[in-house]
């Protein structure tokens, strides 16, 4: 189709505020699917995203739109998570769009990831068309949330906002006219050497690695000899299409086109998200920008649960390849052997991700207690080290001094809810820095470290605030703390999995609680164990692990000796992981460490 004929946009919106359910009525009205086919939400096809009920993956679908004007047009929508963990998803998509439909949910009005998306879009200088979406709802505030994106963008006039119901269908129409008379054309040129940018990358057991593209300038015919331009990784396309939402082969793809290239590579290391596709032969002469890598913010480490270490290997590079802000690499632990220490955005991208290992392939891992990086200043020649692992923590009379990163939090919370949500925050070692009354709600502003937002905090704050509180976390670089690392020795020897960093006002707490904990889900021995948690050299907290023996023999009689048989073999088959000392170490050892509070 002629570029004046095609429209590229993304869908972004905070968490819930309709995108799926609005894509899902733009595939109805413009015929690609019909209301038959609509089971719950076509585009959130991950298991995950049925589960959880979010996006966790962006989704491109090609639309064939009859618009009012008499002309067909070609409609390239790619629907975007709006969790916060999955931003980096969002930002794929918006370099790939030349406009955004930005969501409000009028019942909620402008939130955090609402401010962080127009951003986004502003950013890739995209046409921005603001939809209030649920006024079909009796809590719906339409004037308000009006005003709230006026506020946001003050350059808005009031009749371009488009007000719709994405569940019922009303307005919807006007969306579809908006996004041909307010969204550019993509410009190009056709008869330029093949430029597209690899937004995407799925692996398919069968085909291969699959790349997702939009066509800046040129064209790619199927069985073109093309190039990925970064590590110059040429390839015979085996396939070329576009998603509808299912893959629709076509034999080439033009100028503003969006769609998809089967590769015929196998190798998920070989490529990146953000390359730029050029052909063979006829190569253009610069790569297109790309992307910035996504920063992790949470590691852990993840562990082979059933000595299943290479396939482990093979399903994180897949991951890794269809989720780049996923990040992970090989190290060894003594207690744990093989495994690898993982990066995430968030913890809660860290949970879809150990779901998505299942799910996907039938994977269950060992996962470590998560921490953020430190950037530790040693004494000997000013050196700084910066570890993402407590293990790589140095011996305490080494270091100068250690820097840990902060977040600036912005929580809006209704008036009444005031003095809880204050309070969690002070417990997490919040510095108020500013706080602005408004009639209903207060801003608060606070710096937080990032080890205290990263884990429970948003949870935390949604129960206090009965779910009222919103939160939104900026980057505010390394500030001096305290901290130190606890290790854990059990039977006198450390286990290195275990230990973990912790500011140490709340060492003494919280060892005490661990040791407590432990005494339950470290599994028990023929004798009794001693279990310590040892700060700089001095054992802060201890409790002993009562022994099986005496356990199984308190009962007497005959059936308990086979319980005791019994448990005896549980015990040896549970020793899959390296085993020191006779731990076998289970999730809810772990489970121990992530619980304390
Ligand atoms: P994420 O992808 O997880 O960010 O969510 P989303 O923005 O895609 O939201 P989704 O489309 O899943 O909608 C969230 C909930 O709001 C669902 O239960 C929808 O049925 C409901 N919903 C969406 N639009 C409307 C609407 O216009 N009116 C009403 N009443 N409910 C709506």
């Amino acid at each position: 189709m002629e570029p004046k004929y095609i429209r590229n946009f993304s869908i972004i919106a905070h968490i819930d505020h309709g995108k799926s359910t609005l894509a899902d009525r733009i595939m109805e009205l413009t015929n690609t699917i019909d209301e038959r086919e609509e089971k719950a939400q076509l585009l959130d096809d991950l298991k995950v995203e049925q589960e959880h009920g979010v996006t966790v993956k962006s989704r491109t679908v090609r639309n064939v739109y009859q618009a009012e004007d008499g002309h067909q047009y070609e409609y390239n929508f790619i629907d975007t998570p709006g969790h916060v963990d999955f931003s980096y998803e969002v930002s794929k998509s918006l370099a790939a769009s030349d406009g955004a439909i930005l969501l409000v949910d009028a019942t909620q009005g402008v939130q955090a990831q609402t401010v962080a998306n127009y951003r986004l879009a502003k950013k890739n200088h995209l046409a921005i068309i603001p939809v209030i979406n649920k006024v079909d709802m009796p809590s719906a505030d339409v004037e308000e949330t009006e005003e709230q994106i006026i506020q946001l963008d003050d350059s808005l006039a009031e009749e371009e906002i488009l007000k719709i119901s994405a569940k019922t269908g009303q307005g919807v129409k006007e969306v579809l006219e908006a996004i041909r008379t307010r969204i550019p054309a993509p410009k190009g040129d056709l008869k330029k050497p093949l430029k597209a940018l690899v937004f995407d990358y799925l692996y398919n057991p069968f085909l291969g690695i699959i790349a997702y593209v939009r066509i800046f300038d040129g064209q790619l015919k199927s069985e073109d000899q093309a190039l990925l331009m970064a590590k110059k990784i040429s390839f015979q396309a085996h396939e070329i299409g576009f998603f509808t939402p299912e893959m629709k082969t076509t034999n080439q793809l033009s100028v503003g086109d969006v769609g998809y290239v089967v590769t015929g590579l196998k190798d998920p290391q070989s490529v990146r998200v953000g390359d730029t596709l050029t052909l063979k032969n006829n190569s253009a002469e610069n790569a297109l920008s790309g992307y910035e890598a996504a920063q992790s913010v949470v590691f852990a480490g993840f562990y082979p649960k059933n000595n299943d270490y290479p396939e482990l290997k093979n399903s994180l590079a897949k991951l890794a390849l269809n989720d780049p802000s996923f990040h992970y690499r090989e190290e060894v632990s003594d207690a744990l052997g093989p495994g690898f220490r993982c990066g995430f955005l968030g913890m809660f991208h860290l949970q879809i991700i150990q779901e998505r290992l299942k799910n996907e392939y039938g994977l269950e891992v060992l996962t470590t207690a998560p921490n953020v990086t430190y950037r530790i200043h040693l004494k000997k020649n000013n050196e700084v080290k910066e570890i993402t692992n407590p293990t790589q923590f140095p011996y305490f009379n080494d270091i100068d001094y250690v820097e840990e990163p902060m977040v600036n939090a912005t929580i809006e919370v209704p008036n009444e809810l005031l003095s809880p949500v204050m309070k969690l925050a002070d417990q997490h070692k919040g510095l108020l820095v500013d706080m602005d009354s408004k009639a209903k709600n207060t801003e608060l502003l606070y710096q937080i470290p990032v080890s205290e937002v990263a884990y429970q905090f948003f949870n935390e704050l949604k129960s206090v605030s009965h779910g009222y509180a919103t939160l939104d976390t900026e980057d505010a670089g390394y500030q001096k703390a305290d901290v130190v690392k606890v290790e854990v020795n059990i039977n006198y020897s450390p286990i290195d999995a275990l230990s973990f960093i912790v500011h140490r006002e709340d060492a003494g707490r919280l060892t005490q609680d661990l040791v407590h904990k432990l005494k339950y889900s470290v599994p028990r021995t023929l004798y009794p164990m001693p279990v310590q948690a040892v700060v700089e050299g001095k054992a802060l907290a201890r409790v002993d692990v009562p022994p099986l023996r005496k356990n199984a023999a308190v009962s007497g009689g005959k059936k308990s000796v086979s319980k005791k048989q019994d448990l005896l073999r549980r015990q040896s088959i549970n020793k899959r992981q390296a085993v020191k000392n006779n731990v076998a170490l289970s999730q809810e050892v772990f489970n121990s460490i992530l619980e304390l509070k």
